[in-house]
């Protein structure tokens, strides 16, 4: 008898024992590797929960694009060959730059927040002028970011004044902090804003996160929250060169309804209110100091 005979011999002897032994070892491996994948199972759930708490580990870019452009077809969203044309502004002696800073300076610092108006209206082209003035302003890769909707209607501005001053309450009372609540008492503002009715014109500026392009395309806003801010500076400059004056204010919470009420586009977002017109006879300001230069300025 060979080796072989031997086995299969011994085999049928004990076949009750073997096939015991096969069923007991085909239960374990069983086991063995439903463990296994019940663990992988859950690492996997785990690591897909930690990524939807802290966003995919590889940084993300700013500005992303649409991702399924092909490089070769890309344009920009002005024209590539857009000319570059001579700038010779005339040139100002030392004196008369120095003369023109030190009157800017004074225009300026004479600028003050008013809340409260007189209802006397402003010429159309003057808000033209203010409007076509902040639109001058510069802008990431000249986007323009920017609406200015300029509102005059009396209804319009009541319905304006109803929802800031549903928001202000709602604001004062519960979503500010104490704190902010208690910053605010020298400037003895409220819910309460007679001005949104008073004022002759209300200036909302709306900053647009993005557009679209003549093609269809998305076109990206860069640094919109910075462009949006430097053209509110030169509007607010323009009112205070051409002798108004304007309340400068940042309405919690009413951004949705009043980009509804003014039908403004899902891509506008509310950043400033402004009151603007000329100030009531009785009017007052807090008396605010400002920081000297040298807490302002580093010289290096
Ligand atoms: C971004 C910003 C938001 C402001 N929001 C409000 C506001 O919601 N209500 C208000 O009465 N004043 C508001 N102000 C006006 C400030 O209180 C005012 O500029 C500050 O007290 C300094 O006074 P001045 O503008 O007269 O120099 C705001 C000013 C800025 C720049």
């Amino acid at each position: 008898m060979n080796i072989i005979s031997l086995v299969v011999w011994t085999l049928e002897k004990n076949c009750f024992i073997v096939y015991t032994a096969l069923i007991v070892c085909f239960i374990g491996f069983t086991i063995f590797h439903k463990n296994r994948l019940d663990i992988h199972y859950r690492n996997v759930e785990i690591k897909e929960e930690k990524l939807a708490r802290t966003g995919p580990k590889k940084k993300e870019r700013e500005f992303p694009d649409d991702g399924d452009d092909d490089p070769e077809l890309l344009l920009p969203a002005i024209p590539e060959d857009t000319p570059h044309i001579p700038y010779r502004p005339p040139r100002k002696s030392d004196e008369e730059i120095l003369q023109k800073s030190r009157e800017y300076y004074e225009l300026m610092a004479k600028r003050r927040t008013v809340r409260c108006f007189s209802a006397e209206p402003i010429p159309q082209e003057v808000l033209d002028n203010i409007v076509k003035t902040a639109g001058t302003a510069p802008s990431g890769a000249h986007t323009e970011p920017w609406t200015f909707v300029v509102v005059q209607d009396p209804q319009i501005k009541e319905a304006i004044r109803e929802i800031v001053e549903q928001e202000e309450e709602l604001n004062y009372t519960q979503r500010m902090s104490r704190q902010w609540v208690t910053d605010l008492k020298p400037f003895a503002t409220k819910p309460s804003k007679p001005y949104l009715s008073e004022a002759p014109a209300l200036v909302l500026v709306f900053r647009q996160a993005y557009s679209w392009r003549s093609d269809g395309k998305k076109r990206m806003h860069y640094y919109s929250e910075i462009s949006t801010a430097i053209a509110a500076g030169f509007l607010l400059a323009a009112i205070q060169y051409c002798g108004l004056v304007a309340l400068t204010s940042t309405p919690l919470n009413a951004n949705a309804r009043l980009r509804d009420l003014l039908s403004r586009p899902a891509n506008e977002r509310l950043e400033l209110l402004l009151p603007v017109g000329r100030p009531h006879k009785e009017t007052t300001v807090p008396d605010l100091d400002r920081k000297p230069l040298e807490e302002i300025m580093l010289k290096i």
